[in-house]
């Protein structure tokens, strides 16, 4: 496990040139970078996994006919869909527009996003050649993502965070290794399971590309990163800390990446919260399953990020308003009991046919609610 663990020189060595000055990094201000950083802000922050996207009708205004990997690489567009729902909404934080699989088309991987499916790979990797074929991921194939993160961090209310993002080891392998979204994981856990050293291997690969996506954010001005470990979930925590669990530690001790408050997400994660606490983040996403004043002893000291459930939203509205309290009397429990604080979330992603007046009004409710 040694190598794994491993820094990689060639990921380290930019990070000497890298200051907050040179990295064009905004002062971190505002109710979203207080709270992470267990200060404390005016009042809960807010924002939501995949805000920006299809529950937005400037979004699909903005889209036209471009695909989801054109807009990724337009600067442009990636800048206004970025900034659709935090001036709908008025969240205290921006999610970078992109997508988990970007870096892998980046590096030249064949791989498309298919409306309706997902991501889809032209050629699964599964064996030696397929690992020894992986790419690598250089800097320079990142221009269009460090210019679209330039162009938000120019046009954002400095008290609105910016948070860039990736996709963890073990989720964008299972994209890889079966060739699309997976239900059950199978080829990813059999080749996990029977050929480990293969699977480090490549895991290590992949750990090295997403760290250089993740540095590209964060020198070109993110304040803030998420690893999307979305289908971790699938896995005993024995595999998880063996066989993952070391490839995401290492992106989050890279040192431009671990300069800025780093969240660990994934969904139905609820026994792996210790060990993705212990990955190395700062907050840690929990998802609608288990309670918030469960979940702090699972992961104490940290912030937690959650957890309404995203079905809520389809709910009348006093059943929503009494979800979302539960939710915020469940957080100020974990509180009491040792939380480092609260950022409000879903426990996983907007739903595409979300009404978004509807997110309007919980932010605007968590903001009344929670106002110190
Ligand atoms: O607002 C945001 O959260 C920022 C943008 C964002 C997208 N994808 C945009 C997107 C983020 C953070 C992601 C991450 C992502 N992508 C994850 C991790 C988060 C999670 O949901 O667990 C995963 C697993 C993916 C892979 C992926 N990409 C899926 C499952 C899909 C949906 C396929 C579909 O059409 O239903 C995509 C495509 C995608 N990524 C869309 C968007 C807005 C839809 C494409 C479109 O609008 O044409």
């Amino acid at each position: 496990m040694d190598g794994v663990l491993n820094s990689d020189v060639s990921l380290t060595s930019r990070s000497g040139e890298t200051s907050a000055a040179s990295t064009g990094r905004r002062p971190g201000t505002g109710p979203y970078l207080d709270e992470v950083t267990g200060r404390g802000g005016a009042h809960t922050p807010v924002w939501f996994m995949r805000q920006a996207g299809r529950s937005l009708p400037e979004y699909k205004d903005v889209r036209g006919s471009s695909t989801m990997l054109e807009a990724c690489f337009d600067p442009a567009m990636t800048c206004e869909i970025t900034l659709q729902p935090v001036r709908r909404h008025g969240v205290d934080a921006a999610i970078f527009f992109s997508d988990i699989v970007i870096p892998l088309a980046a590096a030249g991987i064949d791989i498309d996003i298919v409306p309706g499916v997902g991501p889809v790979v032209a050629q699964p990797i599964r064996d030696e050649a397929g690992v020894a074929a992986f790419p690598e991921l250089t800097p320079d194939r990142l221009v269009a993502i460090e210019e679209a993160v330039r162009l938000i961090v120019a046009e954002l209310d400095p008290a609105v965070a910016l948070i860039g993002f990736a996709g963890a080891p073990f989720t964008l392998a299972s994209y890889l290794i079966e060739g699309g979204p997976s239900k059950n994981h199978e080829h990813t856990k059999s080749l996990m399971r029977s050929r480990p050293e293969l699977w480090n291997e490549l895991m290590s690969k992949i750990a090295d590309l997403t760290t250089v996506f993740l540095r590209a954010q964060v020198t070109a001005g993110v304040d803030a990163i998420q690893l999307f470990d979305s289908w971790a979930g699938a896995l005993t925590q024995r595999d998880y800390r063996e066989l993952v669990m070391p490839h995401s530690s290492r992106i989050f001790a890279d040192e431009l990446v671990s300069s800025v408050p780093r969240t660990h997400f994934g969904v139905g994660t609820g026994e792996l919260l210790g060990a993705m606490s212990e990955a190395g983040a700062d907050v840690v996403g929990v998802d609608w399953r288990l309670p918030l004043d469960d979940a702090v002893s699972r992961v104490p000291g940290k912030v937690l990020q959650g957890n309404l459930d995203p079905a809520t939203l389809f709910a009348d509205r006093s059943a929503l308003d009494a979800d979302v309290r539960r939710v915020l009397d469940e957080a100020r429990r974990a509180r009491d009991l040792g939380a480092r604080g609260h950022v409000f979330n879903l426990g996983h992603g907007v739903l595409p046919s979300t009404d978004p007046a509807v997110l309007t009004h919980v932010t605007e409710l968590v903001h009344e609610l929670t106002a110190r």
